[in-house]
């Protein structure tokens, strides 16, 4: 079931993408060459904690996965996707660097991911990144009251159509409130003016994962979590939570 929010909860969940945004600017300024990747989670579990926040993904145990997720954020690096734990290895030169967020505050969620490159970056992995990036602005721009959930995948897809990307089948937005999957599943394919109609209030995460490989085939690590393309190709992550309004989308993940 879709529950639509009210402007005063949009408001609340604001406030909550605000902690989540926060944490991934933080992580992105820390991030570089020889740092840990333990140590952008320990970022995230601090200025979560300096909010009064709590962090969504530790502990949360979805049915895909054999154990409940052990970190604050999700780092998945170069080859790995979505879902990557963070470990002890340090970042290397040119290591393209996905990281995923998200939290709870007063009770509402925010969800948010950002991709970099760390020290000198390929041409090909800052190309990847603005087209997921792309995608995500386009599926937002899409997210307008009238609107249709068919829109929203359409203009992600095509995105990842034009620089001949992969995307992962089983995987992609939700919605997103007093918890952070909801109903309705938010496609990263759609049919134009098919789907769900868009009304204000629908307050959902769009994710755009694009694999450099254009087939996006991806198999598990061996730890259950970590998401890595099986061609071996790089790939990159774009997420943000947005409420559709009637003054159109807003992004609820930003500062
Ligand atoms: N943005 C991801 C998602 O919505 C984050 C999930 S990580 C998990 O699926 F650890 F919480 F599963
Ligand atoms: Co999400």
């Amino acid at each position: 079931m879709v529950e639509l929010k009210t402007p005063g909860e949009i408001d609340a969940m604001r406030e909550a993408g605000r902690v989540v945004a926060r944490a991934l600017a933080r992580i992105a300024e820390h991030a570089a060459v020889g740092v840990r990747v333990t140590e952008l989670d320990d970022i995230a579990a601090t200025v979560i904690a300096e909010a009064g926040a709590t962090p969504a993904f530790l502990g949360y145990h979805p049915a895909f996965a054999p154990t409940p997720y052990p970190a604050v954020v999700c780092v998945s690096v170069n080859d790995a996707v979505v879902h990557g734990i963070p470990g002890r290895d340090r970042l290397a030169d040119g290591d393209l660097v996905s990281v995923d967020c998200g939290a709870y505050l007063d009770g509402w969620a925010g969800d948010s991911a950002v991709s970099f490159v760390v020290g000198t970056p390929r041409p090909r992995d800052l190309e990847l990144i603005g087209a997921a990036e792309r995608a995500l602005a386009a599926g937002i721009a899409a997210a307008v009251p009238g609107g249709r959930m068919g829109d929203i995948g359409h203009a992600v897809a095509a995105e990842a159509e034009r620089g001949g990307y992969g995307m992962l089948a089983d995987f992609g937005g939700h919605g997103i409130g007093r918890r952070m999957h909801e109903d309705p599943h938010v496609a990263n394919r759609g049919r134009p003016g098919r789907g769900l109609v868009l009304r204000p209030g629908l307050t959902i995460a769009i994710e755009p994962m694009f694999t450099a490989g254009g087939d996006g085939r991806y198999r598990a690590a061996a730890d259950g979590w970590t998401l890595h393309t099986v061609d071996g190709s790089r790939a990159a992550h774009a997420e943000h939570s947005i409420a559709v309004t009637a003054d159109g989308p807003v992004i609820l993940t930003r500062l």
